[in-house]
């Protein structure tokens, strides 16, 4: 398949990226080029049409039969979530008014679906919203942000004023904006944030659709998820399962960063597109080098779903669809999106150890097991990449890690967990000749793969 092309503003970096479409036109995606920025309210409604905030209950019925799945990295059916958070408020008092949350954050640094849907198609994201809130009785939503994301934000709360000025039926709305720590992003951490405390996760007695915020049934969507529901309410259920496959409905936005000076290029896949098309080299012209040396942009292993995805053996996983069902079948899971391939002449042991060093320094710092585990994994990589470990280092490693899964109030500690424990398969070879203090024969650098400075502030 070819991949049509035109370019797209990175809100972080202010970068032109190359934007690849699957299929033209595109779907959350489509309309104005993304140059032009954010669509305007009045483009937004000559494109797509109003809102039918209709029959809640038909709403529903219709989200259930779409199949759509979270894409902030659970993959939970939406449909059950709204259903809990609606049969929750009607059993409780006039207290019991639910929140719904937009999760804007993206704390996952290799990820800029969320910060560009926001940036160029905010009215979608506020639309999403609103046929949330209608569905499980809330009367105001709030928009949670992460510092650092500037234009997201600007973009956001312009969309909301065009909207007030419009006189829409539409919740009170409220654009926060927390701290740019990783696990800010987990739901429960976004909870306690709204409640004026530190936005870090807490452990749960009932899910939050149940009893969120102030013990109010709260509703936490990714900004993906909500822009899908958009376009469910509008065009159908029917409409919108003719892109993805039938068990992994939809069309869906992934971030794949291939190297080269654009950073991470975002794809809006319609039709399922394999790991090794998304994988393709980028043209000569596109690369740092210029081209010279067409093997740094062979991978090796690819990372799949996030810095808290899985490793797997870049041929082993070529010709498999990048969608959940046929990732799950492999073992993986697509996360929020991210395919982060390893040049074959990188360390897969320095790329773990990075990833886990950053990943260690973001635990919130309430769990032991997170805390203290997910530092000592990273030293022990770290040692394994100097060469001054040994094979019984890398077999308690491996013991550490299975003592660390499930055991943290949220799931960050799992997510290293998994990232590990796979790249410890997937480079066994690599880990091997380290842990023998032998040479591994990597001569490249690893990719230049962002990793924010941690904010010390947790408000
Ligand atoms: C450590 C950690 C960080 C997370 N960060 C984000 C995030 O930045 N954005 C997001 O949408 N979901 C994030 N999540 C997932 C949320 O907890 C939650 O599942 C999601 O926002 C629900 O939205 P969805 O159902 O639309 O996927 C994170 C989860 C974990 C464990
Ligand atoms: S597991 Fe880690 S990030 Fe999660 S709540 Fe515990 S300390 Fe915080």
């Amino acid at each position: 398949m070819t991949l049509a092309r035109s370019p797209v503003l990175d809100p972080l970096t202010d970068r032109t990226l190359p934007y690849r479409m699957g299929q033209p036109g595109g779907r959350l995606l489509a309309g104005r080029p993304p140059r032009l920025g954010a669509e305007p309210l009045r483009d937004h409604a000559a494109r797509l049409g109003p809102l039918p905030l209709g029959d809640p209950r038909r709403v529903l019925e219709e989200l259930e039969r779409s199949g759509l799945t979270g894409r902030g990295g659970g993959g939970f059916p939406v449909a059950r979530k709204l259903a809990a958070a609606r049969a929750a408020a009607s059993a409780g008092c006039a207290h019991h008014v639910p929140h719904v949350v937009v999760n804007a954050s993206e704390s996952e640094p290799a990820s800029v679906k969320d910060r560009t849907l926001c940036t160029l198609r905010p009215h979608l994201v506020l639309d999403g919203a609103a046929v949330a809130a209608a569905i499980a009785g809330a009367n105001r939503v709030v928009v949670y942000a992460h510092r650092g994301t500037d234009r997201a934000i600007e973009a956001l709360r312009l969309a909301v004023a065009e909207r007030r000025a419009a006189g829409l039926p539409d919740p009170a709305w409220l654009v926060g904006v927390g701290p740019a720590r990783y696990v800010s992003g987990e739901a429960s951490a976004a909870a306690s944030w709204l409640e004026g405390g530190e936005a870090k996760p807490r452990a749960l007695r009932l899910p939050l659709a149940v009893g969120g915020i102030a013990g109010r049934p709260t509703v936490v969507h990714n900004v993906e998820t909500m822009a899908h529901v958009a376009l469910i309410v509008r065009f159908g259920a029917d409409w919108w399962r003719q892109a993805g496959t039938m068990a992994s409905p939809g069309s869906r936005l992934v971030t794949v960063h291939r190297g080269g000076p654009r950073g991470a290029e975002l794809l809006e896949m319609v039709a399922p597109l394999t790991v090794g098309t998304l994988l393709t080299p980028p043209a000569p012209e596109d690369r740092d080098d210029g081209g010279r040396s067409p093997s740094s942009y062979e991978p090796g292993a690819v990372l799949i779903g996030g810095y808290a995805g899985r490793w797997a053996a870049a041929d082993a996983v070529e010709g498999v669809p990048f969608t959940s069902d046929a990732l799950a079948a492999v073992g993986l899971a697509p996360g929020c999106g991210v395919v982060a391939p390893l040049p074959k002449e990188a360390c897969g042991v320095a790329a773990m150890a990075t990833l886990a060093q950053w990943l260690a320094a973001e635990s919130a710092g309430q769990c032991g097991p997170c805390l203290f585990g997910l530092a000592d994994v990273a030293e022990g990589l770290q040692r394994l990449t100097e060469r001054v470990s040994s094979r019984r280092e890398v077999r308690n490693l491996r013991l550490l890690l299975g003592d660390i899964r499930g055991k943290g109030a949220c799931h960050h500690p799992d997510g290293v967990v998994g990232m590990v424990e796979s790249g410890l398969d997937v480079f066994a070879d690599d880990v091997d000749r380290h842990a023998r203090r032998r040479p591994c024969g990597a001569t490249a650098d690893l990719p230049a793969w962002p990793f924010p400075a941690p904010e010390e502030a947790w408000r």
